[in-house]
């Protein structure tokens, strides 16, 4: 078992002998470009570990990792297609480079090929491998809508977010993880205990991302700060708001969100000053830390060496105190 720097060494320098070079270039530029654009590769290094921690080769591994790292380039060409984003990883974002239409057909042929890499492994395997894949990846749609259906609902529950940030998000970063498990041929019951694990983490992760898209840092981030006020996003910060402000506080953040005259700049101050006194940025921060041990209570129940289990418990922590 190597450390988290390792495995994202050896994915990486997988990833660059993947470069698709063929006819026609507006079909491939796009997808060279997202896929070297860089990125925290989490996914695929959860995958190659997850080998690793039940006994497999994280070489083997490589296929699956790629492949799941393809699908989450491509859910974020769609992502960002959906919500007008400007900038992916500091540059500009495939629809505002190119165009719509290459963004939208760049985006499907790398779902092909996410499923393709799956061809690369023997009929068991590749079983396993694709029918985790297609329930993951139906489920990240489901999760996409309900977040887009959000924007324009103003009853969204709690519960109800917990659900579309699970779908969109943490089935992903489970079924990386389980893929590992499936390459390493452990029992069903590890496969299933290490996905949860992973469904908890990325439900952490998500409410992260949450707090940093309002939050992260222009110069660092690497996206739009603010784009989810803009967009109108049921995010967890703007549900707690809800929940936890003032009438004053809450009246404030309706008038501010729905304002045709606040310019945007001004908008996202206002919204940012609204999540803070009303207590929701606190309180975003608490439930990253809760999903997270709630995550680490599974990995303690886990039949694995203790320092297997820390290698994954620094990953979680490093996780949660990120700030891209
Ligand atoms: C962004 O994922 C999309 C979400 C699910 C929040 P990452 O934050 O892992 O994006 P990269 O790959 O590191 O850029
Ligand atoms: C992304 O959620 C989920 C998927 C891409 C499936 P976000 O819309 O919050 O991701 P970012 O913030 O654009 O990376
Ligand atoms: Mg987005
Ligand atoms: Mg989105
Ligand atoms: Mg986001």
């Amino acid at each position: 078992m190597l450390n988290i720097e390792s495995y994202q060494k050896s994915f990486i320098s997988y990833l660059e002998g993947f470069a698709v070079d063929k006819e026609p270039q507006n079909l491939y530029e796009p997808i060279n470009y997202i896929l070297k654009l860089g990125g925290k590769r989490l996914r695929p290094v959860l995958t190659l570990m997850t080998t690793e921690v039940f006994g497999g080769s994280a070489e083997n591994a490589m296929d699956a990792a790629l492949s799941i790292e393809v699908f989450h380039n491509f859910s974020l060409v769609h992502d960002d297609i959906m919500d007008d984003a400007p900038l992916r990883r500091g540059q500009e974002t495939v629809h505002e480079k190119w165009d719509l239409n290459t963004g939208i057909l760049s985006g499907d042929a790398m779902l092909i090929l996410a499923y393709q890499l799956f061809e690369n492994y023997e009929p068991t395997t590749f079983r396993d491998l694709a029918k985790l894949f297609g329930k993951t990846a139906l489920e990240v749609c489901e999760g996409q809508q309900y977040d887009i259906d959000f924007e324009t609902r103003n009853d969204v529950t709690i519960s109800e977010y917990l659900k579309m940030i699970e779908y969109k998000t943490a089935v992903l970063v489970g079924a990386a993880m389980k893929m590992g498990a499936i390459v390493a041929k452990a029992t069903v019951e590890d496969q299933k205990a290490i996905y949860e694990f992973g469904r908890l983490l990325g439900i952490a992760f998500q409410l992260q991302d949450d707090y940093l898209d309002a939050f992260g840092n222009p110069k660092t981030f690497g996206k739009q700060v603010g784009g989810d006020i803009l967009e109108h996003k049921k995010t967890y910060l703007y549900l707690k708001t809800i929940a936890l402000g003032s009438a004053e506080n809450k009246l404030n953040l309706q008038t501010a969100m729905t304002s045709t005259t606040l310019s945007n700049e001004d908008k996202v101050t206002t919204v940012k000053g609204l999540f803070k006194s009303s207590g929701a940025a606190e309180a975003t921060q608490h439930a990253v830390k809760d999903y997270t041990n709630k995550a680490f209570d599974v990995l303690n129940s886990l039949n694995i060496a203790e320092d297997k289990k820390q290698v994954l418990r620094l990953f979680g922590e490093q996780l949660m105190n990120r700030r891209v």
